[in-house]
């Protein structure tokens, strides 16, 4: 049994992947900022699962402590709230620009540091960030992602420079590159397009990945894609 902070939980790949680690027995803290979206998963998932109304782009790190402290370690942080930017290069403005890199790097990379004491007690720690295939190096490129690509990209590179950093620390810091997922942000995004994986299916890679991969894996950077996009 872990106990497990999985960001992102109240919709899509985060909902699944959370609901099925609790339900295999894991402690979940699950953050986002719907509570009705967390009231709901809560109710599915039980009392193997707690939430936090939690808003990446203004953290409030003592009311995550609070949930933290009693816990006393944390075994797996899954960095999967994400927000995707989707607009010509031209048309970015500073708001649009803090949002993507507050929601996609900033805010996990501020969360890390705020989780840091309780990572790597004990059983060896795993940091797992959700990143895009718009963000790893050398994949096909579409237009109007460059802000989204570029704060995926600044989360994968993080992975590999922390894990560098923190190879001492008993904590594994991997990246999954993910391809098209059919969720709300794809559908809003990309109104008609079916992407070839579920939200379900994804979340039941994200649970297995970031509960076993840290005893293979650190500091990599990996696409999990069966699709261009
Ligand atoms: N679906 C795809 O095709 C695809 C492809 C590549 C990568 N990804 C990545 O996979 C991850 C999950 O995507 P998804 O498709 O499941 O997206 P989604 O359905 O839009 O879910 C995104 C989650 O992020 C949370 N979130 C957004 N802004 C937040 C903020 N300011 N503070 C806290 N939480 C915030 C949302 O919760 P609240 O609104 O409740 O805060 C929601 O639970 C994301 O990182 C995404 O970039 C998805």
């Amino acid at each position: 049994m872990k106990n497990i902070i999985i960001t992102g939980a109240s919709r899509g790949i985060g909902y699944d992947a959370a609901l099925l680690l609790a339900q295999q027995g894991h402690r979940v803290l699950a953050l986002s900022r719907n509570e009705e979206g967390l009231k709901a998963l809560k109710e599915e998932a039980g009392e193997q699962l707690d939430f936090l109304v939690f808003d990446l782009l203004k953290p409030d790190a003592r009311a995550l402590l609070d949930k933290v402290k009693p816990m006393e370690q944390v075994d797996v942080l899954v960095n999967n709230a994400g927000y995707l930017l989707k607009k010509p290069f031209e048309e970015i403005t500073t708001t649009d620009w803090n949002r993507a890199f507050g929601v996609n790097f900033f805010g996990p990379a501020h969360l890390i540091q705020i989780l840091a004491p309780f990572l790597g007690k004990g059983e060896r720690g795993h940091i797992l960030n959700i990143g895009s295939m718009g963000g790893y190096q050398g994949s096909a490129k579409f237009p109007g992602l460059l802000g989204y690509s570029a704060s995926k990209a600044a989360i994968a590179n993080l992975t590999e420079c922390l894990a560098e950093e923190w190879k001492e620390n008993n904590v594994a810091c991997n990246c999954l590159c993910l391809g098209a997922v059919q969720t709300e942000m794809l559908a809003e995004a990309f109104p008609g397009f079916e992407a070839p994986v579920s939200a379900q299916k994804m979340g039941a890679f994200i649970a297995y990945f970031a509960t076993e991969a840290h005893h293979f894996f650190n500091g990599k950077v990996l696409p999990a894609s069966v699709s261009t996009p």
